[in-house]
């Protein structure tokens, strides 16, 4: 497939072709369509950490593609030794961000798969399960879109922050697909997109996801939510989330915990739609969370273009941490969880 016979569609932010793995860039949506070509498990890795592709699940399905461009490499080096040199590729496509726990879970499920494997091709085998954690994504995302529109009773406006959309995942969303799932329930008035300073997720992508599908969307700077919560209408915040630790604990994009306490101060509903990949037993609270901090030029620029004085730096977590004490529900695919905490996440496990 040529690139310039792709479609951008949110939907298929990540496409597997005739053996390529074609990444919409995210970083010029929505006036460019571009689709990049990884043809390596290098490429796979570069693409996530400058963020052609993003969005927690999203790079965990990029990145279990990624690990059969990984395995066809080294099989056409080293015939039957093909695992010599892949453990590192694996490395190296884990590093690539080190927040969102979906990159890791994605690569743990593919490494599980590796250790049954025999000498013969492992890319077929590898391949099957990249596309089934593709495919799993998309109905885990449909499944969270039902169970989260139907604790929306009444038609209202929402906040969303970030992009936590089609774009962020292997299709449909996490908090958009509870918009669209409620939107199609007629019970999303509007949606207000937060801009999500620095790289403008919201305005640019969650702007264009939401116009492409129909529904209502107006973006607002990231300080205009307490004004338009304190005039009484908005009913919920929806927000995705790059990994939640098993005390409840949200990690998302930076801002969200100022939303979350703007939220309740208002006495507006938080919910949090994440895919039980998101979940992260391993860390106890979010305290223990990897926050990724990116380059100081992402806050001091706006648009390519030096805003801040010269010599002036800047402090630039890409995440935060809202407390589950903040959080009135989590919303994944095997089922809410209401106020988490500890025991709720494990029962989900159970
Ligand atoms: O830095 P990004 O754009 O990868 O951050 C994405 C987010 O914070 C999303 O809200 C999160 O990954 C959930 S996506 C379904």
């Amino acid at each position: 497939m040529e690139t310039s016979s792709l479609i951008a569609h949110p939907d298929h932010a990540v496409i597997w072709d005739q053996e390529r793995l074609y990444l919409l860039d995210q970083r010029l949506l929505p006036q460019q369509s571009h689709f990049v070509v990884c043809e390596t498990a290098a490429d796979t890795g570069e693409a996530i950490r400058t963020m052609v592709v993003r969005g927690a699940p999203a790079i965990g399905v990029a990145a279990a593609y990624g690990v059969v461009l990984a395995a066809r490499m080294r099989f056409a080096e080293a015939g039957e030794h093909w695992r010599a040199h892949l453990a590192t590729d694996l490395v190296l496509l884990e590093s690539a961000r080190p927040t969102a726990i979906n990159l890791h879970w994605a690569i743990e499920r593919m490494r599980g798969l590796i250790g049954q494997l025999d000498h013969l091709d492992p890319v077929p085998a590898l391949l099957a399960e990249a596309k089934r954690i593709h495919a799993e994504d998309v109905v885990a995302n449909r499944t969270m879109g039902d169970l989260g529109a139907a604790l929306i009773t009444q038609p209202t406006a929402i906040i969303t922050h970030c992009n936590a959309g089609a774009l962020a995942t292997g299709g449909y969303g996490t908090a958009l697909g509870v918009v669209r799932s409620a939107h199609a329930a007629g019970n999303i008035r509007q949606v207000y997109a937060d801009e999500t300073r620095p790289w403008m997720q919201g305005a640019r992508l969650t702007a264009w996801e939401l116009q492409q599908s129909g529904i209502p969307v107006i973006v607002q700077t990231d300080h205009a939510a307490a004004s338009l919560m304190a005039r009484g209408e908005i009913g919920w915040v929806i927000v995705g989330s790059d990994r939640i630790a098993a005390n409840g604990d949200v990690c998302n994009k930076i801002g969200t915990y100022g939303l979350a306490v703007l939220a309740r101060h208002h006495g507006v509903k938080f919910m949090v739609a994440a895919p039980t990949s998101t979940i992260d037993l391993a860390v106890a609270s979010g305290e223990d969370i990897p926050i990724e901090q990116r380059s100081a030029d992402e806050v001091l620029g706006c648009a390519g273009q030096r805003i801040c004085p010269e010599g002036v730096s800047a402090y630039n977590p890409v995440f935060d941490v809202t407390p589950a004490a903040l959080v009135d529900v989590i919303v994944t695919e095997r089922g809410v969880i209401e106020q988490p905490n500890v025991a709720k996440i494990q029962a989900l496990f159970a």
